[in-house]
């Protein structure tokens, strides 16, 4: 299901481009296109694989797989909830849409905990970053009822929503993801990551809370928490520019995408500071926020992921080969998609034609890979 998953995001996250550059779409349509039927699941799924390894026990069962499919379901309404007209039947359908989000969200934290518990070992330091990542997701899908309960509230609602969707739950997974994925792209062990996943929890949750919070009330708090969500950020990147630095530009391979998407995100808790004091449109970060950081880090995780998850169990020349191919030209498509969803970010909206020739460049690289490795599977 995850290679399905991961394909579901690409796709949609290149139709949503080409919809921002060519149709006039409601925000929330996209935004939920993109986040709530492509990001959420594919995330969900990931945990899923993820959190066994973390624990040292068994694949999830089916049921825990099928988690990500629910909350597919979920995005579905909430899109359709947005495209249609009728105000009764926009409200049901996002309620319904929330509450199959949460089910499967408090599903699979429940069973990581349980998982967790039951670890051979302490359980790896990045579970506890999935576990608070889920933790937001299930406060902003809270926030959902209470857009109608408080309908005087709804702009501090919705951005408490939004951030903590975008920075707590998609921010956090991915900091957790990434301290341990570029080191096993670059084939190289980084001993100080687990240390850093221990003390950098505090600064993340703290960091999102404050800003999703701050967003409405405090530019002050959300300044704050802007500056607390960049020290795991920066701790990680100084320590890869160190130590992987002859990775990180590389023209080939999934370490370049990865590297790119963590300088991606840090540009945009830059442009953050900039729309909470003023400077800078908020909405451009939104939009900003699937080239400069979602699209490099998708498409560098699949990269290093998608030939375990389309042939798991023993690694051989197949596999090597078929990341190989896939990692091709990672150094032109990442930086022009970082540079056109950064671009954008900061009030630049041309950004968004560098941003499609980098689609274009990563498209034509997953075709590619895919058709060569259908033809040789058969
Ligand atoms: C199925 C679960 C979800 C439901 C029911 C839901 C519901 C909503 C609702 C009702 C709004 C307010 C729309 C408006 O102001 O008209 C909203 C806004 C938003 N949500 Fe969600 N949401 C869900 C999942 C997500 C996820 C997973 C993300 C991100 C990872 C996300 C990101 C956003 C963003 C960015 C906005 C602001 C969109 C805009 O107006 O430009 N949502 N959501």
């Amino acid at each position: 299901m995850l290679p399905l998953l991961a394909a579901n995001a690409v796709v949609i996250m290149a139709i949503a481009l080409a919809l921002g550059l060519f149709a006039a779409l409601p925000s929330a349509l996209v935004a939920h296109l993109v986040l709530a039927m492509g990001i959420m699941p594919l995330i969900l799924a990931a945990m899923a694989y993820f959190v066994p390894v973390l624990t040292r026990s068994d694949g999830a069962p089916r049921s825990v797989e099928g988690l990500a499919l629910l909350a597919w379901l979920g995005g579905l309404a909430m899109v359709a909830s947005v495209a249609v007209h009728m105000e009764a039947l926009a409200v049901a359908l996002a309620l319904v849409g929330a509450l199959l989000a949460v089910k499967a969200a408090a599903s699979l934290l429940l069973w990581t905990i349980l998982r967790a518990r039951r670890s051979l070992g302490a359980p790896h330091p990045g579970l506890a970053w999935y576990v608070a990542a889920l933790g937001f997701l299930l406060a902003a899908l809270v926030t959902v009822p209470l857009l109608w309960v408080w309908p005087e509230q709804r702009v501090v609602l919705r951005l408490i929503h939004l951030h903590a969707n975008l920075l707590g739950f998609v921010g956090l997974t991915a900091i957790g993801t990434l301290q341990v994925l570029l080191p096993t792209a670059a084939n190289r062990w980084d001993k100080h990551a687990a240390t850093r996943l221990k003390q950098d929890l505090g600064f993340g949750i703290c960091g999102v809370a404050m800003m999703a919070i701050g967003a409405g009330f405090s530019s002050l708090l959300a300044g704050i928490g802007a500056a607390l969500f960049l020290v795991p950020l920066l701790r990680m990147g100084t320590r890869w520019s160190m130590d992987y630095a002859d990775h990180l530009g590389r023209l080939h391979g999934a370490s370049t995408a990865l590297g790119l998407s963590c300088f991606g995100l840090v540009g945009l808790i830059f442009a953050g500071l900039g729309h909470a004091f003023g400077y800078l449109n908020g909405s451009d970060a939104l939009t900003g926020f699937v080239p400069a950081f979602l699209l490099p880090l998708v498409s560098g995780a699949a990269m290093q992921l998608l030939p375990v998850w389309l042939r798991p169990g023993r690694q051989d020349g197949w596999h090597e080969k078929l990341r190989s191919t896939l990692g091709r030209y990672s150094g032109l498509h990442a930086p022009l998609l970082v540079a056109g969803g950064l671009a954008v970010a900061f009030g630049y909206p041309q950004g968004l034609w560098l941003a499609a020739v980098g689609v274009l460049v990563l498209l034509a690289v997953v075709v590619n890979a895919l058709s060569k490795f259908c033809r040789s599977d058969k």
